[in-house]
């Protein structure tokens, strides 16, 4: 469909220019959709012609634009050239459209869009995303929630884009928090406690501890001597620290499948612990450590090499730090996977973190550190729950549930539903991750509970609104497969809207895959709502010819697939009932 009419037009270019198709495929792109009636579908932009030197950049932009528009002849299937501004306009023969995209749709279904030539020149390998990782024993924060839906979204995309993910979630499972813990739970601890409620019971204890280590010596030498066990593997330290391991990650997993979340490998801090050693050894051989006054060991990661920046990889007692677990973990998952990329999905709070981890690692002579990249987002301020803070992320999805199965109780249009608990929890995370995913991830954002779960403007409710919409019609009337579409019973203004927008989807996909942002595809699967309600106002199924209505549920059942394959790429599972 986009790619059918795009090579077409392509084709008119190369012969124009004397060069390949493909030169012209990516300057091609699909017109967002106008109220006005008649907008183009595609477009040519002129100054990418020039960027990418077809045409010669000092020339009359707009004269070179009239001339190619006059070169470029008309035919059956692109029915209409005409210049603008800097760009030439594209109106195809929109009978051809319908066949074409309804074409596609029934052809390709939930892997609508994936083989789209503009893919093409993407890299495919393997794709490491590191995301989540929250720390064993402290809170789970908004950020661990970012964290979360942003990398399983990246995540999908790459899947989607053909590559091979591994999914790591990296937890903080080692450092001096868990000396404090151990000493801890010798004091206040209880087996009993530790089996019922498990991260609260951990936290607890962590919470104790520390504000009884402020005034009392004895408890923060415990915590230190308990660490320094742990550091020298001793068996019953270690033993209890593997209890606290386990105990946790079957928490997460259980509330990560309530977000549709999964990890191929949990491989934390404590993984390194042991490399970190060996990393430290690599960098005084090459002679990257220096030592400061204090005792500590430093790489100067400063352009000019008089140590204006630096990053400590060894305290003066010899344990690693945050970073030296990192450039081991880096390491060590380079020999694990060979991965052609791997992303890491934190707040932008550790920007300089992971600039002076991919710069050392660099400097060790690791050139694929040019492949690893950070992902930055921005704070969420005022997540609370009714009972108050955010402790755990089981707190914020009980929130949301509980919230929208109210919101679903007083709505007149709320069918019965088999698993209302169920449905509600899976509107309420996608309201979530709506709300997350609108703006650009490294932007702040307050949140508001009403505003997140509203029914209309552009939420998640109302995405999974229109979906459940469209599915009851299609339950309803059957999914007009059976039968073959005549075109021209979809040449009303509302199903070409719909058509054309559809031809924008992997160029929305090819955005997100190139800056990883999810706010293309949001923008997208929101405005194919709106048109997806207007389609549904005006063009009845029930009352229209057979054939007409058949044409209709065709196109139905196509944005119903589009929308779902799109909202489950943003990592929210779409309802068929709500
Ligand atoms: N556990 C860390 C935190 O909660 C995030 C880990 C980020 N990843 C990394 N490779 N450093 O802040």
């Amino acid at each position: 469909m986009a790619c059918y009419f795009r090579r077409r037009i392509a084709s008119k270019l190369s012969r124009v220019f004397e060069r390949s198709e493909d030169e012209f495929i990516s300057s091609l792109y699909a017109i967002p959709v106008s109220k006005k009636q008649q907008s183009p579908d595609f477009r040519l932009s002129i100054n990418s012609l020039r960027l990418n030197g077809i045409l010669p950049a000092n020339g009359d932009l707009q004269t070179q634009t009239t001339a190619l528009a006059h070169q470029l002849k008309q035919d059956s299937v692109v029915e209409e050239i005409f210049a603008g501004p800097g760009v030439i306009n594209f109106r195809v023969c929109q009978t051809l459209l319908i066949q074409k995209v309804l074409e596609q749709l029934s052809k390709e279904r939930h892997e609508f869009g994936m083989r789209s030539e503009l893919f093409h020149g993407l890299k495919k390998g393997t794709t490491l995303v590191e995301f989540s990782s929250p720390n064993i024993a402290k809170k789970f924060h908004a950020g661990h929630l970012r964290s979360t839906i942003i990398g399983n979204f990246i995540a999908n995309l790459k899947e989607f884009l053909g590559n091979n993910v591994v999914r790591v979630n990296y937890l903080g499972d080692w450092g001096m928090q868990f000396g404090l813990l151990g000493a801890g739970f010798q004091h206040f601890g209880c087996q009993e406690k530790l089996k019922i409620n498990p991260l609260q019971h951990l936290f607890d204890v962590y919470v104790q501890v520390n504000k009884e280590a402020e005034n009392n010596d004895i408890i923060g030498k415990a915590a230190r001597d308990f660490f320094k066990q742990l550091e020298q593997n001793e068996p019953q330290a270690m033993s209890l620290w593997k209890q606290f391991r386990d105990i946790s990650v079957i928490e997460y997993q259980q509330v990560y499948k309530r977000l549709g979340v999964h990890f191929d490998v949990y491989s934390g801090e404590s993984f390194h612990q042991q490399q970190a050693q060996e990393v430290v050894e690599q960098l005084q051989t090459r002679g990257l450590l220096k030592t400061t006054e204090t005792g500590t060991r430093v790489v100067d990661v400063s352009q000019s090499g008089d140590m204006s920046s630096y990053s400590t990889v060894l305290r003066s007692d010899g344990t690693s730090l945050y970073i030296t677990r990192d450039i081991a973990a880096a390491i060590n998952r380079m020999e694990l996977y060979n991965f052609d990329e791997m992303i890491y999905v934190t707040d932008k709070s550790q920007g300089t973190h992971f600039q002076q981890l991919f710069q050392i690692l660099l400097a060790m002579g690791y050139s694929w550190a040019e492949r690893c990249q950070h992902v930055p987002f921005g704070l969420v301020q005022g997540m609370k729950t009714r009972l108050g803070d955010v402790l755990f992320l089981e707190d914020v999805l009980d929130e949301a549930k509980a919230r929208m199965l109210r919101n679903m109780s007083q709505a007149k249009t709320t069918k019965d539903i088999d698993d209302p608990e169920d449905t509600a929890e899976k509107v309420g995370i996608s309201a979530l991750i709506i709300q997350d995913f609108k703006g650009a991830l490294v932007s702040d954002y307050k949140f508001d509970w009403d505003r997140v779960l509203q029914t209309r403007g552009d939420t998640g409710v109302f995405l999974q609104y229109t979906h459940a919409r469209l599915c009851s019609l299609i339950h309803q009337h059957g999914d007009g497969e059976e039968g073959t579409t005549d075109p021209s019973l979809l040449l009303d203004q509302r199903s070409i809207s719909v058509l054309q927008h559809l031809l924008r989807y992997d160029e929305v996909i090819y955005q997100s895959a190139h800056d990883l942002q999810p706010k293309h595809l949001v923008n997208f699967l929101m405005t194919l709502s709106h048109l997806a309600a207007l389609a549904h106002k005006d063009l009845p199924v029930k009352g229209s010819t057979p054939a007409v209505a058949q044409a209709r549920l065709q196109l139905f059942r196509g944005i119903c697939t589009v929308l779902g394959n799109g909202m489950n790429i943003l990592g929210i599972t779409p309802v068929e009932k709500m």
